[in-house]
Order: structure tokens, then C-alpha cells, then sequence
């Protein structure tokens, strides 16, 4: 599949965000600046800012944990924003704004999933008035422009007010700007190159927010239902790290156990089912397939992720194990990174900085809070509903859990 995709372009050309820009002299220039400052040489620089960010979501998630959806949002909006401009206030008046101007992002790239709307099949939908049948999609745009014209416009104003008061702190956009000698002030005009740096900026919080939400709401969900993967996970970390501090990156590859469970929240429920659609650039043939020019192709991602060939049986099932046992002779199961984000040149350039985040939370979730089922007014435990969004980007439903701190130390810990 990797290779046929290489031949792929993206069906979309319309928006100013990289996903969606048709392969190009921009779209390289785009990419290139993406990846070099997400590339795994470079992630080191960020840690600081991630295990930051998750302390102040443990925080949060002690002072108030039935608003645990409120908080994970919030914590991937401002790491996106601080990534990306600089901003250093965690907690601003105004959160429940950028999330839902990165949430409204993700919703609009929805539209790339082919069938989401009927207009596909029946172009001359777009001729006819917003109230006829079918038609909900103009709504819909107008809507989403709006947030959308927000979402890239709005922090970069900010950014411009912080350099113009001298209070910008580095960020993507500072060291960029710094490297393609771009000195920008309010009263700037736009150069080409700052319209590039200002349009990465926006992509990596309107991209980069909601698709770690989901990663991260899709790990809780798998605690509240495995009790007993968690539990050994918890005492993997107790183990390896002990409980008198957090465990950290260079921890990593002395937890086995929590990397399996990390591979397993890529694989069991991905936040991209169906990746990114591609499109033919020419006639091509793949395993006696014909596939003419300017196909539509959609990885399914999902299905890899469940293929049991590959990765054993039950794969609708939340097993970490899939990826520690294996039969003599037998090769492990793919790495479902390798499937999760893309393929080919259009791979996912936030990979890296996702993969830090998402192990981050993680882990700290696991080193200082039990998560278990909601109780009722009985005090029975009452099941979490396991459902997903679809569009691009798909997500738990809202579910409810408890978090419960794991001891008084923990709690220190994470006030400390
Ligand atoms: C768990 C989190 C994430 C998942 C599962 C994910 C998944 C994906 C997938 C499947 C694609 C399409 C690749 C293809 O066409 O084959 C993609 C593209 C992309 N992702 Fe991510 N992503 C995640 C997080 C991020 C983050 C944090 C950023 C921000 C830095 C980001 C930025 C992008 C961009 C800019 C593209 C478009 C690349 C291009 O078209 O050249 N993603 N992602």
C-alpha cells in the first residue's frame, strides 16, 4: 500500500493548510519547514513544554475530574498554541475559544472524507439555495470559514503585538521567522515567507489538537475498560521508575509493558479510520487492479490496524500483549505508527511531536491516577459507552469514568 500511495495526490486543493494542499512547489515548501521541526532529531527541544503541559492537565484532573474532557482539549489547544506562537499562559480566559476553533478546523476537514456529502455525486447541489434538501454542506462552509479565517489569522496577530512589546517568547513561528530573515510588526506587510511560516503555525494547533484529543480520550477509555492492562502498566511504572518521581522520556525503552499499551491506543481505535484520500495522478495497476487517473483512493487504515494476519487474533479486543508475545519464527506485529499516520510522501509530519505526547500523558496519567467505571446512585459500575465518531477524524463519544489519585504521594508529586 506505502508504495501505491506514493503515486497518490491529495483530492483537495482548496484550503491553506498543508493536509489539504495539492502536491506543489508550496506544498514542498510547507512540508519542509513541518518537518524539520518535527523531525525525531529535533523532539528533545520539546520535552520541556510536554511535561509541563501534562502536569498542569493532572492538576486540572485533580482539581475537577468528571471535566476531564474539558481539560485534555484544553491541554492539547494551549501545547499546540505554545508550540506554535509562543503562548505562555496556560490558563487564558479564553480556552473554551481556541478549542473550538481547532475543533471546527477538524470538523471542516471532514469534507475530505469521500461520501460525507451528497454534492460529490450530485455537483449540481451547489447551484441551488441553501434550504433544499442536500444542501447542508453551504451552512456548513460558511461556518467553518469563519472559525477557519480565525484560526490563522487571530494568533498570528497576537504573535505580531508580542514582538512588536518585545514579550514573544520562542516558538516555532520566532525561530522560523529568525531563519528565513523575516522580521515581521503589526503594521507588516505579508512576504511570501511569512505567509508560509504563519500558515505551518496554523496547521500544527488546528491540525495538531484535535487528532492527540482523540488519541488520548481513546487511552483513557481503554483503562476504564481494562482494568487489569492498566494495573500492570501502573506497576511496570512502579517498578522501572518508582513512585518518588514521574517517569520520564528516558524511561522509555525500560518500559515494555506501557509501550505496548501505546501501540495498542494507535491500533485499536485510530483517529484517522479512514487516513487522508489520495488521488491517481495517472493509470496505474495495483495487484490486477486497473486504477484509472484521478481515482480517489482511501487508505483504509482501520482495516489494516484489524487485519488479524497481521495482528492476531481478536483484534477488536484491547490487548497489549499482541505486541510482547509472538511465536518463535514468527515476526512481531508491524508497528501501527507505521500504518496510523500515513504513507509515502504525504506521511503525518506531527508523528513525532503526537507519539511524544500522547507517551507523555500517558504515562503520567498512569503513575498518579487510577481510572474506574462510573458508579451509580446503587453504587454499581455502570459501562462506559464505546462509540466512535466518523469523518476524518474519528473519536470516542463522550464517555463518563472516575479518576481516583493513587496515594497522598502522587498527589504531591504532581503539585510539586
Ligand atoms: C495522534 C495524532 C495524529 C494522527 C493519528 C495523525 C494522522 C495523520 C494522517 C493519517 C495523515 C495523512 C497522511 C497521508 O496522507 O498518508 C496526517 C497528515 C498530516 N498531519 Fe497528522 N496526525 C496526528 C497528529 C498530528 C500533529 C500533532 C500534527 C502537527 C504538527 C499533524 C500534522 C499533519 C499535517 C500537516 C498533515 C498533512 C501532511 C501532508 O499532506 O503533507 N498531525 N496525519
Amino acid at each position: 500500500m506505502t508504495d501505491y500511495l506514493l503515486k497518490m495526490e491529495f483530492v483537495l486543493s482548496n484550503l491553506w493548510n498543508l493536509g489539504s494542499m495539492r502536491s506543489s512547489e508550496s506544498w514542498r515548501t510547507h512540508r519542509k519547514i513541518l518537518y524539520n521541526a518535527f523531525h525525531p532529531r529535533v523532539m528533545p527541544e520539546y520535552y520541556a513544554d510536554l511535561r509541563t503541559g501534562s502536569i498542569f492537565l493532572l492538576r486540572n484532573i485533580i482539581s475537577s475530574p468528571e471535566n476531564f474532557v474539558d481539560h485534555v482539549s484544553h491541554y492539547t489547544a494551549t501545547l499546540a498554541l505554545k508550540l506554535a506562537y509562543g503562548y505562555t499562559e496556560l490558563e487564558t480566559n479564553d480556552n473554551q475559544y481556541h478549542v473550538r476553533l481547532a475543533h471546527d478546523m477538524n470538523d471542516s476537514l471532514q469534507s475530505v472524507v469521500p461520501g460525507s456529502f451528497l454534492v460529490e455525486y450530485v455537483p449540481i447541489l451547489r447551484y441551488l439555495p441553501g434550504w433544499f434538501p442536500g444542501t447542508s454542506f453551504k451552512g456548513k462552509a460558511v461556518a467553518w470559514a469563519v472559525s477557519i479565517n480565525e484560526l490563522k489569522n487571530k494568533p498570528w496577530r497576537r504573535l505580531k503585538q508580542a514582538i512588536d512589546n518585545g514579550t514573544s517568547v520562542p516558538s516555532f513561528s520566532t525561530r522560523n521567522l529568525e531563519k528565513f530573515n523575516v522580521v515581521i510588526t503589526s503594521g507588516s506587510e505579508h512576504t511570501g515567507m511569512e505567509e508560509v511560516i504563519k500558515c505551518c503555525a496554523a496547521t500544527i494547533y488546528g491540525v495538531g489538537s484535535d487528532t492527540t484529543t482523540s488519541a488520548i480520550f481513546t487511552f483513557i477509555l481503554a483503562m476504564t475498560l481494562y482494568i487489569d492492562v492498566q494495573k500492570r502498566a501502573q506497576d511496570e511504572i512502579d517498578r522501572v521508575v518508582g513512585t518518588s518521581r514521574l517517569p520520564d522520556f528516558s524511561d522509555r525503552d525500560s518500559l515494555p509493558f506501557v509501550n505496548a499499551v501505546f501501540s495498542e491506543v494507535l491500533r485499536w481505535n485510530p483517529v484517522t479510520p479512514l487516513g487522508v484520500s489520495h488521488r491517481a495522478r495517472e493509470d496505474d495497476e495495483y495487484e490486477g487492479y486497473s486504477i484509472p487517473r484521478n481515482t480517489t483512493v482511501v487508505p483504509n487504515i482501520w482495516a489494516a490496524l484489524h487485519d488479524e494476519s497481521l495482528y492476531g487474533p481478536n483484534t477488536m479486543d484491547f490487548d497489549p500483549d499482541r505486541f510482547l508475545k509472538h511465536d518463535v519464527g514468527k515476526p512481531l506485529p508491524p508497528d501501527p505508527g507505521n500504518i496510523a499516520f500515513g504513507f509515502g510522501r504525504r506521511i503525518c509530519p506531527g508523528r513525532h511531536l503526537a507519539e511524544s505526547s500522547l507517551w507523555i500523558t500517558m504515562t503520567y496519567l498512569l503513575a498518579t491516577f487510577n481510572v474506574a467505571k462510573e458508579v451509580d446512585s446503587q453504587g454499581q459500575e455502570v459501562e462506559p459507552d464505546v462509540r466512535y465518531s466518523e469523518g476524518l477524524g474519528s473519536g470516542p463519544f463522550p464517555y463518563k469514568c472516575r479518576f481516583i489519585p493513587r496515594s497522598s504521594a502522587a498527589v504531591k508529586l504532581v503539585a510539586n
